[in-house]
């Protein structure tokens, strides 16, 4: 056996932890690029920050541009931004886009603008050779594991592709994960943000690139996700529901960041190349699908799966598998995850250039590989 292990330096997971932030973030930096999502300026946890770092001398210059999902243009401009003010660490918090842009700004700061030149496939190959900036990532929606991933997923509206910036050096030096942050995500945010937590420990734990570590860490979160994801999206304000998510979400980051992803990632980045929609629809929707075309060639594949979701063995092998997916079925109609993609209105061309637009790195790592006119057959099923 042979495998590299990636994980952040240092992990905090204590509810309120936010509030002594000055003291979590001392030694990493004394002029900080807070990037943040607009509603945590709006509910105070800004000034909550920002307090704390006058309160020891720490200057700081916020950046609250990133509206949905992370684009280019919001690196670069933060970027710019922290050169002029010059900071000398990064701190990101809010969801995944949020945590994305602050980490491939933690590596343009260093090493350069614009970030396009470091993305796959459609840059100029141009790497990550300075260090970058200390990043601090403080995740607010329990769901991309962004916190814990090597990797930003940068995308441009204007030119229609989303693509990662990868390095192992882009890796969070500490992740400050706050329970309590999440209590104010209304119930949308909480499924597409916990329905991707849950796809990337389906997927983790089913790629072949698996090793028994990121098995392990996958299954542990596939029973927490089983248990709090629906307590979670019924009430908001359930913190053990809260926490569970937050330690499932962590889970599948630290899980896939170190064995990939499958299909249902292949399929999302897919949809998203036509569709601005969350990127957790895209592989909540597809999820289940996937599980069946995966199954059909390994029925029991997922039988330890739906014994943490049952909570109990079942006789026969391949029950498992298909309880797996029918949990998943059931619970993606109780969170308002739709079971097509009716609702974009794709019409046939467009499902089948999907089939076309599958295949990064996310589709290697599928336990089934299907060809592109196949996997356009799946799309044309589902509008
Ligand atoms: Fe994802």
């Amino acid at each position: 056996m042979e495998f590299t292990l990636i994980a952040p330096s240092k992990t905090i997971f204590k509810a309120g932890a936010v509030e002594e932030i000055d003291k979590l973030v001392a030694g990493y930096g004394r002029r900080f690029l807070i990037v943040i999502d607009p509603v945590f300026e709006k509910n105070g946890t800004l000034a909550i920050v920002t307090a704390a770092f006058d309160k020891c001398g720490i200057a700081y210059t916020p950046y609250l541009g990133v509206v949905g999902e992370p684009d280019i243009s919001y690196v670069d401009e933060c970027s710019l931004q922290a050169q002029e003010f010059k900071c000398d660490a990064v701190l990101a918090i809010g969801g995944g886009s949020c945590v994305d842009v602050g980490k491939a700004a933690a590596g343009v700061i260093t090493n350069g603008l614009p970030v396009k030149d470091y993305l796959e496939y459609v840059g100029t190959g141009r790497k990550v050779e300075k260090p970058p900036l200390p990043l601090i990532a403080v995740p607010t929606t329990a769901g991309t594991g962004a916190e814990v991933t090597k990797l930003a997923v940068i995308g441009s509206k204007k030119e229609k592709f989303k693509r990662s910036m990868r390095d192992d050096q882009l890796e969070a030096k500490l992740v400050i994960i706050d329970p309590k942050l999440c209590v104010s995500a209304p119930p949308k945010v909480t499924a597409i943000a916990g329905i991707d937590a849950m796809t990337h420990l389906m997927e983790a734990y089913a790629t072949w690139k698996a090793t028994p570590m990121t098995k392990a860490l996958a299954l542990a979160g596939l029973e927490l996700a089983g248990k709090y994801l629906r307590r979670a999206y019924d009430d908001g304000s359930d913190l053990e529901a809260r926490e569970g998510m937050c330690m499932a979400s962590y889970l599948g980051g630290f899980a896939f960041s170190n064995s990939g992803l499958g299909a249902a990632h292949g399929l999302g980045m897919a949809i998203n190349v036509y569709y601005p929609v969350p990127h957790g629809l895209g592989v909540g929707i597809t999820l289940p699908y996937v599980m069946e075309i995966n199954a059909n060639d390994n029925p029991m594949l997922y039988d330890e799966v739906g014994k943490v979701f049952a909570g109990k063995s079942f006789d026969k092998p391949g029950e498992g598998t298909t309880f797996a997916i029918d949990f998943i079925k059931k619970l993606n109609a109780h969170i308002g995850i739709p079971a097509d993609l009716k609702e974009l209105g794709t019409d046939k061309e467009t499902a089948v250039l999907m089939g076309e637009k599958c295949f990064g790195t996310s589709m290697t790592g599928n336990p089934v590989q299907l060809d592109a006119k196949a996997w356009g057959e799946l799309f044309l099923k589902l509008i």
